[in-house]
């Protein structure tokens, strides 16, 4: 390591471990393609991608890319002019204006990925196409990578898919939940109604300049397919835009994994596949046999007729991607509801409200990286974002799942979205809300109980919460053993006092 920062500098030893995947030192072929492509302008053909020998009579689906760039003003640095940000910094993210493919030709075969396993076949049931393969203990990729690894298996279609939009999209995220999740949503005598749901980034710089990751709140969508995949009828997949923002941005500035790196979030108002029609044959035969043209004696091209799918089974759109939340994130097993119905809710039950508010999102992957906690040294829990640790920690540990289900309504805001709310005076009491609300926010997260009518009686900021709970990393060590075996941790057992505290305060007013 020293001899390489010696003969490399800082900057040249970033640039060759971003490359050197496996950190051993040595760049393999594999690990130095990327630059020999940049160089020679030339990118070989890899065998993973084309597995299979090709099927000549297989069907062919046309995908469409559909792509408007971040909208610059709605990230929270256009404030001051982006004042103190360096131009290259942002240049990646300026120059994507358009779909890297705007169309693309896909075998249908190759879609079989997104195929349920055999023990998988009950509605709703979700399974992992890509498995997360991080969790608490394993931490969080490098940040200092500019090449995605070699898609492989079923990660080399999504890869495909993802390429048509940017030309370097990890279809891993550096941070849980990773991977890619999927039920049936719908399903007939030979089709299935597929609805996934991926975490997926991108990485829009290139050397020199320091690495910039673009990550959506996340990608849904769905294919209609026929179960052995020879047939696509319908293929969607899309980052959704109902939300005010939807897409977290993270990038260095110094050549160094512990350099500090600059937060936003923003909003995309597009990104999506879609298919231009049902997958067609490549090749058409005659009843004899015979390879026929694909244009009739007339030159119009050959028009197929599809035959009707009739569901015998299906479940709601809404409730499948619901099920793909909670595998992606198990606190979500109770509901949290937007904010207004929240309220409306507690008073119907006369239960409290438990809401969390944050400038990032706290189901989707736009969540604010808090300032306080990066800073600190490497230690084996994941402390990039509050927001991320809250909902992989306590959040999701069954004391306070059980706690939460039986005496709160819960529900969780953007800070943009509840200022919107009190400012838009249609509802006096809906302002009113937002107004006690964002009265307590400190930033990036608060946790608040409130009575039905908005009145806080108890707030903890997230930031306060981890330095409270956080433990030294000497005690880690230990620690992990009393994580795994008994659940004692001292997060939960904290959030636990919070909400009890809160139930406490509130007594009296809830009987009366
Ligand atoms: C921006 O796009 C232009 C034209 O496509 C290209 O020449 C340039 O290298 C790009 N710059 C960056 C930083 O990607
Ligand atoms: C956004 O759209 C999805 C699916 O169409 C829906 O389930 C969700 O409730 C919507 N969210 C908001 C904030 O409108
Ligand atoms: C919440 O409570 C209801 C009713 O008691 C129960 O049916 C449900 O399983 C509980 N959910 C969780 C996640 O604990
Ligand atoms: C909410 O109700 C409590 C108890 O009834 C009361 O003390 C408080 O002032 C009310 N708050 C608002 C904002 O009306």
């Amino acid at each position: 390591q020293e001899l390489a920062l010696k003969s490399l500098g800082n900057e040249g030893l970033f640039l060759f471990s971003s490359l050197d995947t496996n950190k051993d030192l040595y760049l393999s072929p594999e690990e130095f393609k990327p630059i020999a492509e940049k160089l020679t302008g030339v990118a070989p053909v890899s065998e993973s991608e084309e597995e299979e020998t090709p099927d000549p009579d297989g069907e062919t689906l046309s995908i469409v890319a559909k792509f408007q760039p971040l909208l610059m003003e709605t990230m929270t640095k256009s404030k001051d002019g982006f004042l103190g940000i360096s131009h290259v910094a942002l240049s990646g993210l300026r120059n994507w204006t358009a779909p890297a493919a705007p169309m693309s030709v896909l075998l249908a075969r190759q879609f079989k990925a997104f195929l349920p396993p055999k023990n998988k076949l009950d509605l709703g049931d979700p399974w992992w196409i890509i498995p997360s393969e991080l969790n608490i203990f394993t931490g969080y990729l490098s940040n200092n990578r500019f090449y995605p690894p070699a898609p492989k298996g079923k990660e080399v279609i999504i890869h495909k898919l993802l390429s048509m939009f940017h030309p370097r999209p990890f279809v891993k995220t550096r941070f849980a939940p990773q991977g890619a999740v999927a039920c049936i949503q719908a399903s007939s005598s030979s089709y299935y109604s597929i609805a996934f749901r991926i975490h997926a980034e991108f990485q829009l710089n290139e050397p020199p300049n320091f690495p910039f990751w673009f990550s959506p709140g996340q990608f849904t969508g769905y294919i209609v397919l026929s179960k052995d995949s020879s047939h696509i009828r319908d293929f969607r997949l899309f980052v959704p835009n109902n939300r005010s923002l939807n897409v977290d941005m993270e990038w260095l500035y110094g050549a160094s994994e512990s350099s500090n790196m600059e937060v936003d979030i923003g909003y995309l108002p597009q990104m999506e596949l879609e298919s231009a029609g049902p997958s067609v044959p490549s090749v058409i035969h005659d009843e004899n046999g015979n390879v026929i043209d694909s244009r009739d004696p007339s030159g119009e091209p050959i028009q197929f007729v599809f035959e009707e799918i009739t569901w015998q089974q299906e479940m709601p759109w809404e409730e499948a991607a619901r099920r793909l939340e909670v595998a992606m994130y198990p606190f979500k097993k109770i509901s949290y509801l937007p904010f207004t119905e929240a309220f409306e809710r507690a008073k119907a039950e006369k239960k409290l409200v438990h809401s969390i508010l944050l400038w990032g999102a706290l189901d989707d992957q736009v969540v604010m990286v808090t300032s306080g906690n990066t800073a600190k040294p490497p230690v084996p829990l994941p402390l990039p974002g509050s927001g991320r640790t809250l909902r992989e920690t306590v959040l999701e540990s069954s004391p306070i799942l059980a706690l939460l289900n039986e005496s709160f309504i819960s529900s969780w805001s953007l800070v943009k979205e509840l200022e919107e709310l009190q400012s838009n005076r249609e509802n006096e009491f809906y302002s009113k809300l937002a107004e006690l609300h964002l009265e307590k926010y400190n930033f990036p997260v608060e946790m608040i109980i409130c009575l039905p009518n908005g009145t806080v009686i108890h707030h903890i900021n997230a930031n306060y919460f981890l330095d409270i709970t956080s433990m030294k990393p000497e005690d880690v060590e230990s620690s992990i053993f009393s994580f795994s075996t008994n659940f004692e941790d001292p997060s939960t057992a904290t959030y636990l006092q919070f909400l009890k505290e809160g139930l406490q305060r509130a007594k009296p007013y809830l009987h009366s």
